[in-house]
């Protein structure tokens, strides 16, 4: 083979990997998070809120320059200790819904690799630091449980509220919530997705409805290594919220079904704890990726047109 045929074939095999998906949207400002949430509120400001010590947030008049605001609980949340197992630890993953001009925030109290881990929920009309009110403890888990209350994501069908949630074990869960306070009105949970390879490694679920489907998206595999972070986010769909949820090849998403939407590409890396919302443009996912310096927020649009979500 000439030294061209090779470089040439190189060239394009990198080139077709690359082509993959597309980079993330170019941001400017403070973009460090880990497990974004996204919110539009009414004078059209976004909101991320996102993992850390007493929960980060940060807005965005244009979707692009990012500023931090500080902290959901500025003075702390002594009541999720019980879960972080130390004063002032890490809360993760928070799920941000704006509906009539209040932000509804669930967010996780836990420790790596532990199943005694609380979903709490938090209320503000204005969403800024100091401005939150602690609504309590919506679920929690022990060892005596098969599954794990981390990731919370409310979704709304037909005035009905639903939680879903859950990570490792025995997967993704649903939980029926009073649509007036947030909390449950029982404790019963409904299996949405499971798998076992990979230590049944899926988390970070999202349920987000278009065009009368369902889509559940899930991050795969592990988080939180760095740039040795293998995450990806897959999805399955149903016509009903409690499923059952296929991927695009007709796997249950119960049997380790999941199509994947995006991956490690270039030097984004890790993909995942993904959020979705729609806007006046359409449907537009957040997630984080890494990078040798940290875990950044990335945007991107998403198009169903084929029925199946394409990362534009
Ligand atoms: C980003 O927003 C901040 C706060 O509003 C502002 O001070 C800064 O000039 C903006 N940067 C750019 C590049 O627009
Ligand atoms: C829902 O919450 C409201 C407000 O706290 C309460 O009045 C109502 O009884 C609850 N309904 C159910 C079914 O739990
Ligand atoms: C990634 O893995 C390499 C090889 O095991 C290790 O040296 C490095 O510290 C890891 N980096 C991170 C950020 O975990
Ligand atoms: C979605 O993708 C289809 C097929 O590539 C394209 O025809 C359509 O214009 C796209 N829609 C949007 C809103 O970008």
């Amino acid at each position: 083979m000439h030294f061209f045929t090779l470089f040439s074939l190189l060239f394009s095999l990198t080139c077709v990997s690359n082509a993959q998906w597309p980079d993330p949207r170019p941001l400017t400002g403070d973009t460090a998070v880990h497990d974004p949430t996204i919110c539009k509120d009414n004078s059209g400001t976004y909101w991320v809120f996102a993992t850390g010590t007493r929960l980060t947030i940060k807005t965005s008049k244009d979707l692009t320059n990012w500023t931090s605001e500080g902290l959901v609980w500025p003075a702390g949340a002594p009541w999720t200790d019980q879960f972080t197992l130390t004063s002032n630890g890490a809360l993760w993953a928070p799920d941000c819904t704006y509906i009539d001009g209040v932000f509804w925030l669930y967010y996780t109290a836990s420790s790596f690799g532990s199943q005694d881990s609380g979903i709490f929920l938090a209320k503000s009309t204005s969403g800024l630091p100091g401005s939150w009110s602690n609504e309590g403890l919506v679920t929690s888990t022990s060892t005596a449980n098969d599954y794990n209350a981390i990731d919370p994501n409310l979704i709304i069908d037909q005035g009905k509220w639903y939680l879903s949630f859950g990570s490792f074990w025995s997967g993704i869960k649903l939980l029926n919530l009073n649509g007036s306070n947030g909390l449950p009105t029982s404790q019963a949970v409904t299996a949405l997705a499971e798998r076992t390879a990979d230590n049944g490694a899926i988390e970070a679920s999202v349920i987000y409805s278009y065009n009368s489907q369902f889509y559940l998206f899930t991050s795969w595999d592990n988080c939180c290594q760095g740039v040795n972070s293998t995450y990806n986010i897959r999805v399955g769909r149903s016509s009903s919220v409690s499923g059952p949820y296929v991927d695009a090849t007709g796997v249950p998403l119960l049997s380790g079904g999941g199509t994947l939407v995006l991956g490690t590409h270039g030097s984004i890396v890790g993909p995942g704890g993904q959020d979705i919302i729609t806007d006046e443009v359409g449907p537009l996912m957040v997630y984080h990726y890494y990078t040798p310096t940290g875990s950044f927020l990335g945007i991107n649009r998403l198009n169903f047109s084929t029925g199946w979500p394409v990362v534009v």
